[in-house]
């Protein structure tokens, strides 16, 4: 393994239902099957020794999908806490969630909200998962927020930069990311962590979600470790 690891490793999980299609199954079993690699690259990622791992499991648009699909993913995401959620607080890891927890039923979110608090001063990798999620939203949000605080003459416009807004943003505490993966040949970002991907590493796979390994993952960050990442400066100026 490379010495430079991404401090931020994002990914964009795609591709299930065309895994269950090709095997003319229902879609719900791409997702069982997405699970199972969850469980595998969040394991491969701590030990790694990648800080914060970011993953995509459900967007704001995901909600228009058929009621059963939705239904089912929730479910699925109850197991997932269920089952993993000892492994979570043995392995170390910080559990958290990003997105609109409102929409999301009130057992699962119960449950979320219970690995997040159990699982809070642990001190190994972050896992967020991103849930109801929306990048222009979590975007709007932060602005509300802002100004909320400005018409009550709590904040002064002028004083907002870049950098203290994020400190309106979902986990503030969360970095930008350094390297984001999608996977199932989609090039596309889906409105996902658009705030903390402004200087993001891309990289895509075509590769279905269910059919990745962790030999995938190393790829992807061997391929992150071999590039220069300028920062908007030219290649005098950075250390290379
Ligand atoms: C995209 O595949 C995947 C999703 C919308 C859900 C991702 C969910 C999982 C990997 C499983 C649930 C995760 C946890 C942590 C419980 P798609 O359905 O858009 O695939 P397609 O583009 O081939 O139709």
């Amino acid at each position: 393994m490379p010495d430079i690891l991404p401090v931020h490793l994002a990914i964009i999980m795609d591709g299930n239902g065309r895994w269950a299609k090709q095997r003319k199954m229902p879609r719900i079993m791409g997702h069982k099957k997405g699970v199972d690699v969850v469980n595998k690259v969040v394991r491969h990622a701590s030990k790694l020794g990648i800080k914060y791992l970011s993953l995509f499991a459900f967007s704001m648009e995901n909600w228009q999908r058929p009621g059963d699909e939705v239904s089912f993913l929730m479910r699925l995401l109850d197991e997932y806490i269920e089952k993993e959620l000892n492994t979570i607080l043995r392995e170390n890891i910080r559990f958290t969630v990003t997105g609109n927890m409102e929409m999301i039923p009130e057992g699962t979110r119960n449950k979320l909200m219970n690995a997040s608090d159990r699982s809070a001063d642990n001190t190994g990798m972050t896992l967020n998962l991103a849930l109801s999620y929306g990048g222009r939203a979590e975007i709007a949000d932060a602005a509300r927020q802002i100004a909320r605080l400005a018409a009550s003459g709590k904040l002064r416009p002028d004083d907002i930069n870049e950098d203290n807004f994020l400190q309106f943003m979902y986990h503030p505490e969360i970095p930008d990311v350094d390297l984001l993966i999608r996977t199932s040949g989609e090039l596309r970002i889906s409105n996902f962590m658009l705030w903390r991907i402004a200087y993001s590493e891309l990289y895509f796979t075509g590769k279905l979600w269910p059919d990745i390994t962790e030999e995938d993952i190393d790829e992807a960050i061997e391929d992150f470790a071999g590039r220069t990442r300028r920062f908007g400066k030219t290649d005098d100026q950075v250390d290379i």
